[in-house]
């Protein structure tokens, strides 16, 4: 694959492609750095004591030296120091990796499978992954991506972004990004998954953000949106007979500003209404049991597939 050799390699690291890029770097120079002085004081200082305490004449008394208080407090209380930096500085930049900015440009699911990605964007369009259709995303502005898996667990990493995230089944996870420059950036699959595991490598091209928009509002290839079909399952399963769509009060819970709220629960344990909490919710119902509802919701699992799942919670999104 031409474009892997085309691929700028000036550092020992990939080209930093996002400014969480950079900050992840300096940490780890950090870590080189501060490793190579203790490397050269311990084994420096261990080399300089053989020579210097080494015994020249055979009735030579060894020193006898039982503790040093304070050399002891020295190197205890120094790599203390240096070891809480590391993991502050870690912490911050742990955060930044994980929590994506509320000012989200593209949301965009990512299905893994043996041994493929699909990506499936909100407004239907939808592309089994292969080196002529990259994920495209907007430069300079933050990507999200919701992962699940078929089958197996697959991970998604983009070594020029330092952003890396499993790709689970019967689950959701998140990752996000933002593309600094337009390029093309390699994507690998790094949870070994079989046969073709290698072969799970594709490319994210990011591109200006006007040219993404256009892009993106270009002929579909999917004639409606995941939150459209949705709805139309909404409709199939008679979900309204019990879920108000309008804020008011049936037999379940509305589904109006449903999506990011902060649900109580029966047993007095909350949680905010994510992708996974609306996942289990759809197929198992009795798993959290909103506070003041009556257990009566059908289980849903074995009837829905991952896909309608996936829609139907799109379409819940909608409903503000
Ligand atoms: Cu998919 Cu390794």
């Amino acid at each position: 694959m031409s474009w892997i050799t085309s691929y700028p390699a000036t550092t020992f690291m990939p080209i930093q492609a996002t400014e969480i890029a950079k900050e992840v770097d300096l940490l780890y120079a950090f870590l080189i750095i501060s490793s190579l002085i203790s490397f050269v004081i311990l084994i420096g200082g261990m080399t300089w004591f053989l020579i210097k305490f080494k015994r020249t004449t055979a009735d030579q008394k060894s020193a006898y030296i039982t503790h040093n208080n304070f050399a002891e407090f020295l190197w205890s209380f120094i790599p203390l120091v240096i070891m809480m930096v590391i993991f502050y500085w870690g912490m911050v930049i742990f955060e930044k990796l994980r929590v994506p900015p509320t000012d989200i440009a593209a949301e965009i699911h990512v299905t893994a499978e043996q041994w493929a990605w699909t990506y499936k964007y909100a407004n239907g369009k939808e592309f089994y992954s292969s080196a002529n259709d990259p994920l495209i995303v907007p430069a300079g502005k933050a990507t999200k991506l919701i992962l699940t898996s078929k089958d197996v667990i697959h991970s998604f990493f983009v070594p020029t972004f330092r952003a890396k995230q499993d790709a689970v089944p019967g689950r959701y996870t998140q990752m996000w990004f933002e593309p600094t420059q337009p390029g093309e950036y390699i994507v690998f699959c790094t949870e070994y998954c079989g046969t073709k595991h290698s072969g799970m490598m594709i490319k994210i091209k990011a591109v200006p953000s006007e040219e993404y928009a256009a892009w993106y509002h270009a002929e579909k290839k999917g004639a409606d949106t995941p939150a459209d079909k949705g709805k139309v399952i909404f409709a199939q399963r008679a979900c309204a007979s019990c879920h108000s769509i309008d804020g008011s009060r049936i037999v379940g819970p509305t589904m109006k500003g449903l999506f990011g709220s902060n649900r109580k629960f029966a047993d007095g344990s909350a949680a905010s209404a994510d992708d996974n909490y609306l996942r289990e919710s759809i197929l198992v119902s009795t798993a959290k049991i909103v506070e003041s509802y009556p257990p009566a919701m059908p289980l849903f699992q074995g009837q829905l597939t991952d896909e309608e799942v996936e829609n139907l919670i799109e379409y819940i999104k909608t409903i503000k």
